[in-house]
Order: structure tokens, then sequence, then C-alpha cells
């Protein structure tokens, strides 16, 4: 039997907060990571998305705790209070097993760059902005997102946090507001100059649907995905291959640099037509950046519009031409994607698979395939055995129907 990521997850979040602090939780949310299946580095770029929401989540059990004591902290919104006693989040995490304060009305960030509790300060933070301010509370984080895969483990954190700043402070926050307000977190707290696809898919996708985003308008079309023969295939390299840190952000600027050459906006108002016309008023590497950008816009809603005819041969060639545009052009594949690319696209059709390429941001993380459901699982343990054949490295699968986005699981004072 296949196990119910989001109950496991929902188990050992409300045992652990048992444990810790001697009664159940009074509040359980879920935010769900998230796989794309074509339209990759474009949300930045004005462009369409067409990710879904995977079935693993990111579970915070919580309960109140309104005064604790911080010997560090005395100054709350400008005014002195009793010395030692501040409203905390008060945030453990099962995954590292270490336990972060944090001021509720001045959230800090981490001193370590990257360390996990950034993603709920910044959240909490930004809804402190906004006036929401929940009383002091306790938490527990369980996550069954990979981290490092590239499926969105830290969307689901901040996707989470607000989520649960909702369920305290029985405020409900617009979808297109809370997933922009987890994005803010994201780039000023986690220094992630991050697109919107990955908070607003936590945020707003559905069971059973691919969410095509135009990331120019922000405007969200649920796009059914419930033919049983097709099964989303998700495959973990394992590997992070990022060097500097800065791809992310130097792809991103190389994009708008060469649009602001070319007197675009963005790579959305660009045609093919005219950017070649253009060529040569960017360096090559400009040019392929944004020629990604182009076709990748235009493979996107091509690709909705296969999914809406059942054409599963056009989206996976469609895959596939993506896998290509983001290998060569704008160089944020590696060898170990590629490599399961290739192997996906050697078994083809005939075998059952109708389309393979990398997801996410790259440079390491998931591939995601489009297999057929009866042999979903001849395709993966083949991947799997000649991935590891190759490369020495176990990949890891998942599997997963288009799942829930964030949702309130257990609010007592609703
Ligand atoms: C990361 C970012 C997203 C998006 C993808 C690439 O996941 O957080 O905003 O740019 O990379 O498509």
């Amino acid at each position: 039997m296949s196990t119910n990521w989001l109950n496991e997850s929902i188990a050992t979040a409300t045992e652990v907060f048992h444990r810790r602090h001697g009664r159940p939780p009074k509040w359980i949310v879920a935010a769900p990571g998230r796989v794309n299946l074509i339209g990759e580095h474009i949300d930045y770029s004005d462009g369409f998305v067409l990710p879904m929401a995977i079935d693993r989540y990111c579970v915070l059990a919580a309960g109140d705790c309104p005064l604790f004591s911080s010997p560090d902290v005395a100054i709350v919104d400008g005014a002195i209070r009793e010395k030692g006693t501040v409203p905390l989040a008060s945030i453990y995490s099962t995954a590292t097993n270490d336990e972060v304060s944090i001021p509720l009305a001045s959230p800090p960030r981490h001193a370590t760059p990257g360390h996990w509790s950034n993603y709920f300060a910044g959240v909490i933070a930004a809804c402190g902005q906004r006036g929401l301010r929940p009383p002091g509370f306790i938490a527990v984080a369980e996550s069954s997102v990979p981290v490092g895969g590239g499926l969105s483990s830290s969307a689901a954190i901040e996707v989470a946090t607000a989520t649960l700043i909702e369920a305290m402070t029985g405020a409900t926050l617009e979808p297109v507001e809370k997933a922009l307000l987890c994005q803010w977190a994201e780039h000023n707290y986690a220094g992630m100059p991050c697109g919107i696809m990955d908070q607003f898919a936590s945020t707003m996708c559905r069971a059973d649907h691919l969410m095509l985003l135009d990331c120019r308008s922000r405007h969200v079309e649920h796009i059914p995905l419930v033919d049983p023969n097709i099964t989303v295939l998700i495959i973990n390299t394992n590997v992070k291959h990022e060097l500097t840190g800065s791809e992310y952000a130097d792809r991103r600027g190389q994009c708008e640099s060469a649009t602001r050459k070319l007197g675009a906006r963005s790579p959305r108002d660009l045609t093919p037509i005219e950017l070649e016309t253009n060529k040569a008023k960017l360096t090559s590497t400009e040019y392929r950046r944004v020629r990604h950008a182009v076709t990748e816009i235009a493979r996107t809603v091509e690709a909705a519009n296969a999914i809406k005819a059942g054409d599963w041969p056009a989206v996976g060639q469609l895959m596939v031409a993506s896998h290509e545009s983001l290998r060569d052009d704008y160089e944020v594949s590696c060898h170990e994607l590629d490599l399961l690319v290739d192997m996906a696209q050697k078994i083809g059709p005939d075998g059952g698979v109708s389309g393979s390429r990398m997801t996410g941001g790259g440079f390491g993380g998931c591939t995601v395939s489009l297999v057929e459901t009866a042999r979903v699982n001849a395709v993966a343990d083949s991947i799997a055995k000649s991935y590891h054949a190759e490369t020495g490295i176990a990949p890891t699968i998942i599997t997963s129907r288009p799942a829930r986005g964030a949702h309130i699981v257990k609010s007592d004072s609703r």
C-alpha cells in the first residue's frame, strides 16, 4: 500500500508536539511542495508555468504560549516590556532536531545564512507588516518535501507558516497576497530572488489539477489531470551542483539585461522573429538566455492546450524540447539530470514514457516524466538501476497525483 505522506506528517508532528509540550496541538496546518511540468525559469520573465502540488507536505503543529522568557530582548514595538517576557514563536524542526525562538514583533534573520528558520521568520515579519500578529506560540515542523530536490521545500515552509498565522489569528489572506508575502520572505530573509511559481503553487494548487499560472497577470487556471493512465514520475538525482549560490540570480540578471537591450519589458513581449532580427544587439550568452525564455513561454501555452486535448505525445515532445533548451540555452541542467532524461527518452513512448525533463531551478534536483500508469514501476526501476550503475548514486523515486494546496487541518478556534 502506498504511503499517505500527509497523514504520516500530521501524525508525526502531533506526536512530537505532544511529547515536547505535554498537550495536543491546537492548530495543525499543511502546505505542499510542487513539481513543475513545464514553464521553467520563466516565472520571473512574465511567462507561464504549469506546476502541480505533490503529495509531500510541510506540516506545522502549534499551540499557544503567550509569553516566553527571553532575557535578550526587552524592547517590543518600540516599547520597553517587562524585561524577560516577550511574545515569541518557538519552532522545533524534526529534520534538524533544533529549536529556534523568534521574537514576534521584530523577527531577526538567523545568524547562519540559509538556516531553515529564516523562512518562518520572514513570513512572520511579512504578516506583521500587514497587521497580522499571532499570539506567542510553540510549534513543531515536520516535512516530507525533500530538501534541495527542486520541489519547493522552502515555499512549503513559508506557505505553511502563513497558513498557521491565518489559523491562529482567524484572518484569511487573499491567496495572491499570501503567496506574494511568502515570496517576499524568500527574497528578504533567505536572500533568494525567486519568481512567484513556488509560493503560488503551494498556496493555490488543487487536487487532481495542474495550475496554469500567468506570471504577468497572476491569473490562475486549474486544468484537470485525472487521466488514470498517466502518472507523474519524479526522480531525484540526489545531487546539488550550485557552485557559487548565485547561479539563479545570474540567469535572472542576464535575462533582464538582455531584454532591456532589446527595449522590451520582458521576454513575454518578444516574438522569436523579433529576437532573431535583433540578435546582433546581444552577446551570445544573452541571446541564448532570452531564446530559452521566449521559446519556453510558447511551449508552456502549447503544452497546456495539449493537456486539455489529452494529447500526451505532444506534451511529451514539448517537455523534451524544454529540457534541451534549459540544458543548452539556459545552462541550468547538469550531467545527472541529462542522464535521467536521456534514459527516460530511450525508453520512449513505446516503453510508456511520453516525455521527460528537469524540473525546478536545476543544477541537480529532480526530473519529471509523464509515464503510462501500468508501466510506471517498470520504468522507474529500470531508470533507477541504470542511473545507479552509471553514477554510483541511488536516485529517489516519487510518484504523485496532483495534490491539494495549503490548508488548515485543525483549528480549535474555528
Ligand atoms: C525556483 C524558483 C522559482 C522558479 C524556478 C525555476 O524554484 O523559486 O521561482 O524560478 O526555480 O522555474
